[in-house]
């Protein structure tokens, strides 16, 4: 399974027709991040000529025809065609691409990626919950092809209020067994019968849900805020090295 983005935005978006709904929205990322992220990319600006990002295609579509584009691909090219989608709404992804256009907010590409791996290794002790290229800890999500999966934006927000985007797969859980102490750690898995999750050591727990009296999900994320910790440069700069990170 891909990540999923579900991020946490206030409201839904008013466009000049209709309001899209937040779970659309939410849904239509997740989908353009495991359907059409890889050609299109995290901005969407990655096949010449189209920047979803800014709302730029050949021609202004309607939401219906989007859907055509979706269902049915553009023959003759290499836009593929996703049939029915019995695994999800088309709608949701024209959600998703009207409201990343009604949203730009691109982060200036002031930034330098050179000095913001410098900030990750050092002054931002990133890699003390992070790993990148198999270097760092285990206890955060591996960055090491975030640039290829995030908009700037979102790393940018994941830096100055990483509540507002925790997601799903990254959300911590306090477990507290029936004749021990409470132990915080990130969910790995969870089914009726088990929970696992690896705790700050970096070990590997499974506990029988029978044994355990509480099982909390946490709301807020182990990450802290840099806005005061880092300068708005430095902030650009790992922003830069951040969106930089496109896989091994
Ligand atoms: C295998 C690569 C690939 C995938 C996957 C892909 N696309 Fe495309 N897409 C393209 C290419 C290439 C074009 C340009 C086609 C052309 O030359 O007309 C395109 C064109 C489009 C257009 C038309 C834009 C315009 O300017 O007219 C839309 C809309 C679009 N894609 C949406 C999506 C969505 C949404 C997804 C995911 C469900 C997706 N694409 C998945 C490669 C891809
Ligand atoms: C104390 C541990 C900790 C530190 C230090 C930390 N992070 Fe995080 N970070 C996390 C955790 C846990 C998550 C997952 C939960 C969430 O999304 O907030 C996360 C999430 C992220 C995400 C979102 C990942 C995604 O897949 O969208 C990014 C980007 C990120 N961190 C970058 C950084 C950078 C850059 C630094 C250093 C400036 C840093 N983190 C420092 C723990 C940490």
């Amino acid at each position: 399974m891909r990540r999923i983005a579900a991020w946490a935005l206030a409201g839904g978006v008013l466009c000049a027709q209709h309001e899209y709904p937040q779970v659309d929205i939410n849904e239509g990322a997740r989908l353009y991040l495991n359907l059409c992220v890889t050609c299109h990319g995290p901005e969407g600006d990655q096949v010449a000529g189209i920047d979803f990002g800014r709302g730029k295609m050949r021609r202004a579509y309607s939401d219906g025809e989007l859907v055509n584009i979706i269902r049915m691909g553009i023959s003759g090219t290499g836009m593929p065609g996703q049939g029915n989608m019995r695994a999800g709404n088309p709608q949701a992804i024209v959600a998703y691409l009207r409201s990343i256009a009604a949203r730009p907010s691109r982060v200036q590409a002031a930034g330098d990626a050179a000095r913001g791996k410098t900030v990750v290794e050092t002054k931002g002790q990133c890699l003390s919950c992070h790993r990148v290229k198999g270097n760092g800890s285990r206890l955060g999500p591996d960055l090491t092809e975030v640039g290829a999966l995030r908009r700037a934006v979102e790393l940018e927000t994941s830096l100055l209020n990483p509540d507002a985007v925790v997601l799903p797969q990254h959300r911590f859980v306090r477990v507290v067994p029936k004749n021990g102490a409470a132990i915080t750690g990130r969910i790995l898995n969870q089914d009726t019968f088990t929970v696992q999750l690896t705790d700050d050591q970096q070990r590997l727990l499974s506990f029988p849900r029978a044994d355990l009296r509480e099982v909390t999900f946490l709301k807020t994320s182990a990450m802290p805020s840099y806005q005061d910790r880092l300068t708005p440069q430095e902030i650009a700069d790992v922003v830069a090295y951040l969106a930089s990170l496109k896989g091994l």
